[in-house]
């Protein structure tokens, strides 16, 4: 018996240094530890043995398990270290390979713009005023004292629904009369971003959606002084240097008086350029003070109100502070034009 331990032992130790993978442990675990193996079949023959030889047979039975543990051990941790030796040279990471470039996104250059415009504003106590895009012909038009058949209808064509009196507002006005009859008899400061519709010959100059900031103030002693003062204060703000301005008689059916504001080519300093086209001046706004008839439909009484209001074009701001020829360029999602901004 203390024989055939012997041999098994040599045999088993034998057999583990070929095995190379975990299935064939296994195996080999079954067939030298296993219930039908000899160790094993020891420990039952044993019982049978007499006094004398019993002790003998556990004790080296014992010895030979364990040394077939141990060495099982040995082996199973040097082809787990093999594997995974193997595994570093095939599958090898190729560290000078180039990384996959993130592509980070940024804010569309109007989006820019306009934040800058809400900056400026807010210093000046303007709060941002939300207004619908969908309107009714009243607010775009009526209340704006352009009723029915009205000539100044026809510059601002817009896009109609099949719904009567229902269209895309053709400029954010329209949110003057939704602000006053919200705050009144409050006073108001209130700037109104958002996109605007008209039916265009689309050109290097206009598109047929382009977004406006409003703004309008209403309160009482409101002068077009006061008008004055806060648009050329924006100006300055804006374009970051000492900018002139000057306001030229306009007509708006909702402003009385009416002005646009030029600002002095900061391309040519006032001398002329293709960019101002050789006035010296580029206009950026439209404005005034604000009509009675406009004043009373927002529920406000002009004989106790007065108020200013002002609309202008970030598209064009954006276009004059970094000498952008096409407007088209703005909606027409071309990466190689907004990844500049
Ligand atoms: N709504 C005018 C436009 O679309 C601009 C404007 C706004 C003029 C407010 C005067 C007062 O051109």
């Amino acid at each position: 018996m203390l024989e055939q331990l012997d041999q098994n032992l040599k045999a088993g130790l034998a057999a583990l240094e070929k095995l190379s993978d975990e299935e064939a442990l296994l195996q080999w675990r079954a067939e030298y530890l296993g219930k039908r193996s000899t160790v094993m079949e020891a420990f039952t023959v044993m019982r049978d043995l007499g006094p004398e030889e019993r002790p003998k047979v556990g004790k080296r039975a014992n010895e030979v398990r364990q040394a077939l543990e141990a060495a099982l051990e040995e082996r199973r941790e040097s082809v787990r270290q093999a594997v995974l030796l193997q595994a570093l040279e095939t599958d090898r990471l190729d560290v000078t390979l180039p990384g996959r470039p993130q592509t980070l996104g940024r804010l569309h250059p109007v989006t820019q713009t306009l934040r800058r415009i809400y900056k400026i504003f807010a210093e000046m106590g303007f709060q941002v005023y939300r207004s619908r895009e969908v309107e009714s012909d009243d607010y775009n038009f009526t209340f704006l004292n352009m009723p029915p058949h009205h000539p100044a209808r026809d510059m601002v064509d817009t896009f109609y629904t099949s719904q009567g009196g229902v269209i895309l507002r053709t400029h954010t006005s329209a949110g003057q009369i939704h602000a006053m009859r919200e705050y009144c008899p409050e006073p108001i400061r209130v700037i109104l971003p958002g996109m605007c519709y008209r039916f265009e010959q689309i050109s290097a100059r206009y598109e047929m959606q382009f977004t406006q900031v409003e703004g309008l103030a209403v309160g009482r002693d409101i002068t077009f002084s006061d008008l004055k003062g806060t648009l050329s204060d924006f100006a300055r703000r804006l374009f970051r240097v000492e900018v002139r301005t000057r306001f030229r008689a306009s007509h708006f059916p909702f402003t009385e008086p009416s002005a646009e504001m030029d600002i002095e080519c900061f391309i040519c300093g006032g001398e002329g350029c293709g960019v101002c086209k050789h006035t010296g001046w580029l206009e950026i706004l439209g404005s005034g003070v604000v009509h009675p008839n406009v004043l009373r439909h927002g529920g406000y009484d002009p004989a106790e109100f007065t108020g200013f209001a002002f609309g202008m074009g970030p598209e064009r701001l954006t276009m004059l502070l970094h000498q952008i020829g096409d407007i088209r360029n703005f909606w027409r999602n071309d990466l190689r034009f907004l990844e500049q901004f």
